[in-house]
């Protein structure tokens, strides 16, 4: 299979999980389910269950064990975007080349479909056939997922970027926003994939490896993007980060220097994938995240 095929196919499965998973309407009220659907079924790039499913199959694994694990971390990532898109954090009214949840369906539902796909994500995950196969595997990839999207992890990043606002913070901050509120769901990806495809203990230090260089780099570029992108290929806002007074590398680096950085880090997240013995794929689509236009 050629490289653009397998991305696509990946992409194909995860949709297709997705767009049948969610829960049917609740009690004939069917609002907070439309808004689930709508977040999760509206174009996102899907990269964190792609990497789910590659490290997956890369350790020799069957990516159907993998699948409700990656629509799970898809469903908390849309859930950290819903709330992040909230005015009460960055305010922002367009995402995925829509109207922003809170936009289309009101704060209050907006908050609640947020909740209701971070608990969905667990619940789904808790109910597929892996778990009954092999529970303790399952239940180590949970560890990772719910340890990553917390406080010690995404939520935790998510702190840091609201107190930095209006702020001039140092590099080591930024390294380590960027690493908890992006490279955590990241690596939960790569490492549930690892773990789930029965990888050995070097290859989960490398997925680690990995994820930290490509997080960071991945939210590096995001920031140059909300300099450099037109809005209709971006699908959200355009110069958000500076009107909300939003601390990145570009504000305290510029846009060359940020670039250059990005590429570094690209660069150590490809060498770690040298463990990989078919790696050619994944090294493919890590180097197109460091100059991709959305
Ligand atoms: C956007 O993530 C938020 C960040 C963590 C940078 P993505 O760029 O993966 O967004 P989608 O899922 O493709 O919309
Ligand atoms: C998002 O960072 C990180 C999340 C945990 C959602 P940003 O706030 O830069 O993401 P975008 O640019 O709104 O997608
Ligand atoms: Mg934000
Ligand atoms: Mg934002
Ligand atoms: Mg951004």
């Amino acid at each position: 299979m050629s490289k653009i095929d397998r991305l696509d196919e990946y992409i194909s499965v995860i949709n297709c999980e997705l767009s049948s998973c969610l829960p049917e309407c609740f009690y004939n009220e069917p609002i907070v389910t439309q808004a689930m659907q709508y977040s999760l079924m509206n174009g996102g790039k899907r990269i964190r269950p792609v990497l789910t499913l590659e490290f997956c199959r890369m350790c020799g694994g069957d990516i159907n064990n993998a699948l409700a694990f990656a629509c799970a971390i898809e469903m908390i990532h849309t859930y950290s975007l819903i709330h992040d898109d909230l005015p009460c954090m960055d305010n922002d009214e367009m995402r995925r080349g829509k109207p922003a949840c809170h936009v289309e369906f009101g704060e209050s539902y907006a908050l609640l479909a947020g909740d209701a796909l971070l608990t969905y994500a667990f619940e789904y995950a808790l109910k597929s056939d892996f778990m009954q196969k092999d529970p303790s595997c399952a239940a180590e990839a949970l560890r990772i997922l719910s340890t990553c999207s917390g406080i010690s992890g995404m939520i935790g990043g998510q702190v840091v970027d609201l107190k930095s606002e209006d702020k001039h913070v140092t590099i080591d901050t930024l390294r380590i926003m960027d690493s908890l509120k992006t490279g955590a769901l990241i690596k939960a990806a790569a490492l549930m994939g690892t773990v789930i495809g029965g990888g050995n203990n070097e290859q989960k230090q490398a997925a680690v490896q990995y994820a930290e260089n490509l997080g960071q780099a991945f939210q590096i570029v995001d920031d140059i993007l909300d300099v450099t992108a037109d809005e209709a290929t971006l699908g959200k806002p355009v110069g958000s980060d500076k009107e909300s007074g939003k601390s990145t590398y570009v504000s305290l680096l510029g846009l060359g220097q940020s670039q250059k950085i990005a590429d570094e880090l690209t660069n150590k997240a490809i060498e770690a994938l040298d463990v990989f013995e078919d790696n050619g794929f994944l090294i493919e689509l890590t180097k197109s995240l460091a100059s991709r236009k959305n």
